[in-house]
């Protein structure tokens, strides 16, 4: 964490130190926020956000979910998101934009709150750890459910609902594991605490949808959209537990884990216990378009202005 920086808190620029919220915020007791993970990274052509366009419009959608009115634009989040990597000095980052209910009225009725907003960017390796990225991690499938889509709205990122995520992932860690996968309500493959997930089987990629109260990641896109650019046929659909246990390959997007693939889930090699050439393939276009290798996907890049030259 860059202690030494700013973080851009309603509207202004303050140090580290003084990004504070009263005890009373709403969001503190009843998780009335949503927010987003981002990255940047160091390209060619500089510093530049992976689809930030993309993790802007799911933000103020998350927010619209739960009946909270941005009071900024999608422009004026994402120059304030530029300009506080520029004051980071870095030249890789994670970004939080959190937008969350503030102190007012106590009691479950939010909408007499007032909206805040918060950015934040930190140095963070990837989630699951390089040495996971490159050799794969060991899962297992949680006692825990995703929680579903008739109790609060799973394809919303809002903090509230990390409870679950963060069950699983106590869950996983202290029995020894690098990531809990959770099923969802009806016993079917859902996702990892933080990743979307895909499964290979003699060439093929299949990844749950939205019926299996997933939340709709921006990684998940961009690998279906390079698997399928690379010829393979990826299909969104329901996928039985055992379905793990048969798979040749799988691997885990997101944009913290970035593409992870998965060694071992419940103690059994997947495949052959390493990453297989398909996820290879597919995590090698990632990685160049992360960092600004791939033409074909610069669009996906929103690359940070330089810091204007002192007068
Ligand atoms: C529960 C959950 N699922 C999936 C994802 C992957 O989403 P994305 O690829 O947009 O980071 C995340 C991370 O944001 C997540 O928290």
């Amino acid at each position: 964490m860059n202690q030494a920086g700013v973080i851009w808190m309603n509207g202004e620029h303050v140090p580290y130190e003084d990004a504070k919220v009263h005890v009373l915020t709403h969001a503190l007791h009843y998780g009335t926020g949503v927010f987003e993970g981002v990255r940047a990274y160091d390209t060619p052509r500089g510093t530049a956000i992976f689809r930030h366009q993309d993790h802007i419009e799911r933000l103020f959608r998350s927010a619209g979910m739960y009946l909270m009115e941005i009071p900024y634009t999608r422009e004026e989040i994402r120059a304030a998101t530029h300009e506080t990597i520029q004051r980071s000095g870095l030249k890789e980052c994670y970004i939080r934009p959190l937008v969350f209910r503030g102190a007012g009225p106590m009691g479950l009725y939010p909408l007499d709150c007032p909206v805040e907003v918060a950015i934040a960017v930190w140095e963070w390796g990837s989630y699951l750890g390089e040495e996971g990225k490159q050799h794969g991690v060991r899962a297992r499938v949680s006692s825990w459910r995703r929680l579903p889509n008739d109790v609060v709205i799973p394809a919303a990122k809002a903090t509230g609902q990390y409870l679950n995520s963060v069950l699983a992932k106590i869950e996983a860690d202290k029995a020894g594991y690098e990531e809990g996968i959770l099923l969802d309500h009806r016993g079917m493959v859902c996702e990892g605490t933080g990743e979307n997930l895909f499964v290979v089987k003699d060439g093929r990629i299949a990844t749950p949808g939205f019926t299996s109260s997933i939340l709709g990641g921006i990684n998940r896109l961009s690998a279906i959209e390079i698997a399928r650019d690379l010829g393979y046929e990826v299909v969104e659909r329901d996928i039985a537990r055992g379905e793990l246990y048969l798979a040749d390959e799988i691997f885990m997007t997101g944009t913290a884990a970035e593409l992870t693939p998965l060694r071992e889930i419940d103690d059994q090699p997947v495949g052959e216990g390493r990453p297989g050439p398909v996820t290879k393939e597919i995590q090698n276009v990632f990685e160049d378009a992360l960092h600004g290798r791939a033409e074909r996907y610069a669009h996906w890049l929103d690359v940070v202005p330089a810091p204007a030259p002192a007068p």
